[in-house]
């Protein structure tokens, strides 16, 4: 099936690693024009040198998402590389967790700014191009995890309030043909993932309330960014797809 993607600008965040990179090398492979945006202007240059050695196109761009002077910048940077932007994946996330009694103003902060500001400033810099073109598809990468969880108040809130931001901005964007929509994945095995002392435990909890009985791959979280950046899924707005292999709690 023809996604319709080839020729358009994908903006993916935290493109360096993880789920983002694979989605960064997949947009090119359907043709897109991929920005490579993480935090470090070295790694970003790496996998833009990726898509470019398969034959993509590329840019590295290089800031944070929680910096709004830094989103201004690099918006600055993709317009004048690419013209215009046609997907916008809300992706770059951290976590910085701690039982609620003990989470200082600063881990709140971080993983707030960084998980709830940092989709809202690149939304607010990029609707702009995709207003002027009457098009545009905005993906919002949550987690099953904003139905709460335990030690993490700061990353639950975060990512139940881009269910928020979603709705809100599914409503303001629809007239001009920009959809909005939110994907949840599940535990998906990034290296992230993998590294943290407490691996062992999340798989056995994870296989023991998914449904599909397996580890999810990046591969799994990008065959839904794929379908919603779609040209032909215009008509799916303000929703919410879960990709968890059926896990809610
Ligand atoms: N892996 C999972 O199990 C899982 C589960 C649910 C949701 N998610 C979500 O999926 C997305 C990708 O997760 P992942 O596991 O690939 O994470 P990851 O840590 O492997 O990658 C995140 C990337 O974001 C970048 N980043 C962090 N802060 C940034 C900033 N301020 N500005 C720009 N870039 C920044 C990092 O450098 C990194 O490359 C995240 O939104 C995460 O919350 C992941």
């Amino acid at each position: 099936m023809d996604l319709g993607l080839a020729g358009q600008v994908a903006v993916i965040t935290g493109a360096a690693g993880g789920i983002g990179k694979t989605a960064a090398l997949s947009f090119a492979g359907e043709g897109a024009r991929v920005v490579v945006w993480d935090q470090d202007m070295q790694t970003v240059e790496q996998v833009a040198a990726e898509i470019k050695d398969h034959g993509g196109e590329a840019m590295g761009v290089a800031g944070s998402v929680a910096s709004s002077a830094d989103v201004a910048r690099v918006v600055d940077q993709i317009r004048a590389h690419f013209g215009t932007v046609h997907v916008l994946i809300n992706n770059a996330a951290i976590n910085d967790d701690a039982p609620v009694t003990a989470m200082t103003d600063a881990q709140w902060d971080r993983v707030v700014d960084v998980n709830l500001k940092g989709p809202f400033y690149c939304a607010r810099a990029i609707a702009p191009l995709m207003i002027a073109q009457n098009y545009g598809r905005i993906i919002n990468i949550s987690s099953r995890s904003h139905l709460g969880e335990l030690n993490r108040a700061n990353y639950v809130s975060a990512k139940a309030g881009l269910l928020g931001l979603t709705r809100s901005l599914a409503m303001e964007l629809g007239p001009h043909q920009v959809t909005v929509n939110t994907i949840a994945p599940g535990m998906v095995s990034t290296e992230r993932v993998r590294s943290n002392p407490n691996y062992a435990d999340f798989l056995e909890r994870a296989m023991a309330r998914q449904h599909i009985k397996r580890e999810a791959q990046p591969d799994d979280i990008v065959n839904a960014m794929l379908m919603l950046a779609s040209a032909t899924s215009g008509f799916i707005t303000g929703d919410l797809i879960y990709v968890s292999g059926g896990r809610l709690t």
